[in-house]
């Protein structure tokens, strides 16, 4: 069988988003053998980042270009703007007290340079908004801190300040359940809006966290043409297929079901990655990347996502580092 960046050569960059711990054993030879992109899961985060004003912390990230550097990948800098993952120091002044606009807009500022500087021709696409439009409801806006403190115009603040500190890189706009068709057409306005105001943004990133029981190819590929509609590319920033019924589980914030996985489980999963691929390949051009979110089912997000306690098994190699089933409807076409 080919590899993963073999299979997909004419395609695209296939991904992995790693922590510094992966990038030396067994971990890193399946990451030098199968991908050719890296996303840092968590060092680039303002939190683990820039854990106070006026200290950065850049050992995990430094070690994760540099790994990409010797072994010539590609890198994707996640994530510049968040409501998760964002030191309480960012929105407080030294007396406890919430900062203003001003002093919130002068430090996004000054966070976005430092970071993109630190690694300007190195990254070469970022995630500079994460996840700023809400699940449910009929607004664009989330509301944060960000959003609070400054309001809507924290978005369009962000991507010019990106810009300006590195006009080489590609600046995306990034989200999750972006197939559900209310938060689609939320996260479709706002992209069309920023687009109009002539806002420096030139990609949608489709988390792809999804699971054996959705998308739909129908649900998928209208984002995607929704989407590229507006001018932008898309790229699938932190793919995971979970075995488990995810959406009805976020709502009931328990695990409906054990942490087993059933043949039956394996048979849709590789059914649900063929789909995805196949769909993925269709939109060649537009479709610009694809990254998985973890290397194998041996440590994944998920197993403490949305409930903690349960294993899951949702990516392409096995506990062991083998290829599973899913990586065999992937590669084959
Ligand atoms: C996750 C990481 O994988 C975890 O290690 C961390 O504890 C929480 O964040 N959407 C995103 C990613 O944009 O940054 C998140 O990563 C997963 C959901």
């Amino acid at each position: 069988l080919p590899t993963l960046k073999e299979a997909y050569r004419n395609f695209f960059p296939v991904g992995v988003a790693v922590a510094p711990r992966s990038l030396t054993g067994p971990e890193a030879e399946l990451i030098r053998q199968q991908f050719n992109s890296l996303t840092p899961e968590n060092a680039m985060k303002m939190g683990p980042i820039h854990p106070e004003e006026n200290r950065y912390f850049w050992q995990d990230a430094d070690a994760i270009v540099a790994f990409a550097q010797q072994n010539n990948f590609k890198v994707r800098g996640h994530t510049l703007c968040w409501h998760n993952q964002t030191p309480r120091w960012f929105f407080t002044d030294a007396q406890g007290n919430q900062v203003s606009r001003e002093v919130l807009l002068s430090r996004l500022k000054q966070h976005i340079n430092d970071v993109m500087g630190r690694y300007k021709g190195k990254i070469y696409a970022w995630d500079v908004v994460n996840e700023a439009v809400p699940d449910t409801g009929t607004g664009i806006y989330r509301r944060s801190k960000f959003y609070e403190i400054i309001g809507e115009d924290y978005i369009e603040k962000a991507f010019e300040y990106a810009h300006a500190a590195d006009p080489g890189a590609t600046l995306f706009y990034n989200d999750y359940n972006t197939e559900n068709a209310s938060k689609r057409e939320r996260i479709f306005q706002l992209l069309k809006k920023l687009k109009n105001k002539g806002v420096p943004i030139q990609g949608v990133g489709l988390q792809g966290h999804w699971s054996i029981y959705e998308p739909t190819v129908g649900e998928l590929e209208t984002s995607i043409k929704q989407f590229a509609s507006l001018g932008l590319q898309v790229q699938i920033t932190e793919l995971d297929v979970s075995v488990h019924p995810k959406e009805h589980e976020r709502r009931a914030k328990k695990p409906t079901d054990t942490s087993e996985l059933t043949p039956d489980m394996v048979v849709k999963q590789a059914a649900q990655y063929k789909m995805l691929f196949d769909t993925f390949r269709k939109h060649k051009g537009t479709l610009t990347g694809v990254t998985f979110w973890n290397i194998s089912d041996k440590t994944t997000w998920l197993d403490n996502f949305p409930v903690a306690g349960r294993k899951d098994y949702p990516l392409l190699f096995d506990q062991n580092y083998q290829p599973k089933e899913a990586f065999k409807s992937v590669v084959t076409f």
